[in-house]
């Protein structure tokens, strides 16, 4: 079955497969979903390797419809399968923000950053962690919302440092990525999430500098036993 999906991406935990919306719910509906498939990891052991991209499919798509009731755009959940360890969401039809943020007007650019700080402050405001923002998780849509995928990495964390984390990993993304606009994308950022998070967000912002300063900071896929 999965052999006649069309692949769009072949990712470490996952495949994503780009299918007409029929074809995977076999119900009536025009438009196209994504259905995100995580893949098996041969280095674990087996039972726990099934029980850990259970757990995960069902707390990303969980993460998704948590972030949209709080008002971030992501897509829609249309289908979890546990057992096929599976996602099917609504396919967003736009530019991915890593291809497209070098090439704004500077006024532009600032517009899109001050949306995704608000974004991430709403999120964190809801309890949720995103855990790996880049700007290959956005997509910029036509209409101008953006909108955020790949929770695989996210959890439910209300803390200081969790909130400090997710902001210092956008920036390192930016000054990797995007190095030539960081300074001015990152500030548009925390000028969109203080704006959004109001009353403590300096706490959060000055957490994220302290991570920085704290030097190398050890990715949660590497903090793992793993
Ligand atoms: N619902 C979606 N609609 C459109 N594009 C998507 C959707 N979900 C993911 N993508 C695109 O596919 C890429 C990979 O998906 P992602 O969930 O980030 O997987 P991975 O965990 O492998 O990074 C994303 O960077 C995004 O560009
Ligand atoms: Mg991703």
């Amino acid at each position: 079955m999965e052999a006649k999906l069309m692949l769009i991406k072949k990712g470490a935990e996952a495949n994503l497969y780009l299918e007409p919306f029929t074809k995977v719910l076999h119900q009536a509906g025009g438009g196209k979903v994504i259905v995100k498939t995580r893949i098996p990891k041969r280095y674990r052991i087996k039972d726990l390797d099934l029980r850990l991209r259970e757990s995960r499919t069902a707390l990303e798509a969980g993460l998704l419809s948590d972030a949209k009731r709080a008002g971030v755009p992501t897509p829609i959940v249309y289908e979890v399968d546990k057992v096929g360890m599976r996602i099917v969401m609504e396919f967003i039809e736009g530019a991915q923000v890593k291809q497209v943020l070098d090439r704004l007007g500077p006024a532009e650019m600032r517009k899109v950053c001050r949306i995704i700080g608000k974004q991430i402050a709403k999120l964190h405001r809801a309890g949720i962690i995103h855990g790996d923002l880049t700007t290959s998780n956005m997509i910029l849509k036509s209409d101008g919302k953006v909108y955020f995928v790949d929770f695989g990495l996210g959890g439910h964390d209300s803390s200081t440092e969790e909130r400090g984390v997710d902001l210092h990993l956008l920036k390192r993304a930016l000054q990797s990525t995007h190095f030539r606009i960081a300074t001015r994308a990152y500030a548009a950022v925390i000028s969109g999430y203080r704006a959004e998070f109001g009353k403590g967000a300096e706490e959060i912002i000055n957490r994220a500098k302290e991570i920085e300063s704290r030097g190398r900071y050890v990715a949660k896929e590497e903090r793992a036993w793993h």
